[in-house]
């Protein structure tokens, strides 16, 4: 049985590929335009599982390269919509690029679904699309508060396009997954995130800081209401992340999901400061991070994290891998990268 990956050589998609292959028997191909990767993925994706990945260098804005895809390939059974474009900041500066990559790509994903009949989708969309949330934690049902970004906007538009597509399509199903704040490295060190500019995410810029890559961490704000007064987030390591999409297909695969379309939080549903984010970090690696308190940034809520027990009730998931781990993998990484050595 075939799945199609779209942004599969990605940081969480080549995370669900390995995922794919050590937990199922369904063969992956994958479609990504490497805008924000490259095709060295496959290279350590087959380091780790062995495997080789077919996969089209085709963007998903073209829709007669994406049919010729679905073409060459007749049995596909579910999609994994990943690619998009996911820089907050950026999204600010240039919306059109954002409305452009992720409302096209998703539209000719969803015209490919009804043209040749895949019967399941996954979305990728995110925590963003609850915007500025006062109550806590959020459940699905928390209502959608005004986008705080053009980034988090297409992903509400997401929703919506896949919602009403699938409203009319009889036979096809979907679910949203809203991911929280995705972080660290597949365990062997060997597959990570690989972002072709200045890290946007806090994570990634603790790692480059403490391997000398970026002078300083700047904390962004210690006055907001919360145990420390730094913000407070959901961190959810990638595999973790990965696994749910597994889970999810398979409950679509197996007809246990009720809903045509249904929408699930990805999150551990516990909140960390980024004071506390850091003391792991240095614990785990036993390097001194050089950090500095700096104003709040813009746009930032001061807290939210995951009710995730309709992930745990429907698909049977529960996040693995805790907060150390979380750091100690993303260390990893960097050093391997570092070192060339991946
Ligand atoms: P990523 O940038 O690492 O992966 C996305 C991949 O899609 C990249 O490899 C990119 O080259 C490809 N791509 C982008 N536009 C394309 C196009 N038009 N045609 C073909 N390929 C294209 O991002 P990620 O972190 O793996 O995120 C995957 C999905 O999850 C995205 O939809 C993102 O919005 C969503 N998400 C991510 C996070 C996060 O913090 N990483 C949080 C919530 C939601
Ligand atoms: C944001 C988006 C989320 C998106 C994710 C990935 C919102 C509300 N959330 O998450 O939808 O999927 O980016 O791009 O828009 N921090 C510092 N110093 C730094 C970097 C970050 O203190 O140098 C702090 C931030 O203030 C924040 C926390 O670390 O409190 C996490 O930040 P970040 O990793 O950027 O993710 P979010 O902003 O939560």
């Amino acid at each position: 049985m075939k799945i199609l990956i779209t942004g599969g050589s990605g940081y969480i998609g080549s995370h669900t590929i390995i995922e794919i292959i050590e937990n199922t028997d369904w063969e992956v191909i994958s479609i990504d335009n490497y805008s924000n990767s490259s095709e060295d993925t496959y290279n350590r994706i087959k380091k780790i599982t062995g495997k080789d990945i077919k996969s089209y260098n085709i963007d998903l804005r073209n829709l007669a390269d994406t049919e010729c895809v679905f073409n060459e390939n007749p049995k596909i059974k579910g999609i994994i919509h990943f690619a998009a474009f996911k820089a907050v900041g950026e999204s600010v500066e240039n919306p059109l690029m954002y409305y452009d990559n992720n409302i096209n790509s998703l539209n000719n994903i969803l015209k490919c679904q009804a043209k040749f009949n895949v019967p399941n989708l996954i979305f990728s969309s995110s925590c963003s699309v609850y915007g500025n949330v006062e109550e806590l934690p959020v459940t699905e049902e928390s209502k959608l508060l005004k986008s705080e970004s053009p980034y988090a906007y297409t992903k509400q538009i997401g929703e919506v396009m896949v919602n009403d597509f699938i409203k009319v399509n009889e036979g096809l199903k979907a679910i949203s997954l809203r991911y929280f704040n995705p972080v660290g490295a597949h365990v062997s060190g060997l597959n990570g995130e690989l972002s072709t500019t200045k890290p946007n995410n806090l994570i990634p810029f603790i790692t480059q800081t403490a391997i000398g890559k970026l002078e300083c961490l700047t904390v962004f704000g210690n006055d907001y209401s919360t145990k420390d007064g730094t913000c407070v987030r959901d961190y959810i390591h990638v595999s973790d992340i990965a696994n749910a999409h597994v889970l999810a297909l398979k409950c679509l695969l197996n007809g246990e999901i009720k809903d045509s379309h249904d929408i699930i939080n990805l999150g551990t549903g516990v909140g960390v400061t980024v004071l506390e984010a850091i003391n792991a970090f240095e614990k785990v690696s036993g390097a001194k991070l050089n950090y500095k308190i700096g104003n709040r940034r813009e746009g930032d809520v001061a807290s939210i994290y995951a009710d995730n027990k309709k992930a745990k009730d429907i698909l049977n998931w529960n996040s693995k891998i805790g907060l150390d781990d979380m750091m100690l993998s993303a260390w990893k990484w960097e050093q391997n990268l570092s070192e060339n050595n991946f």
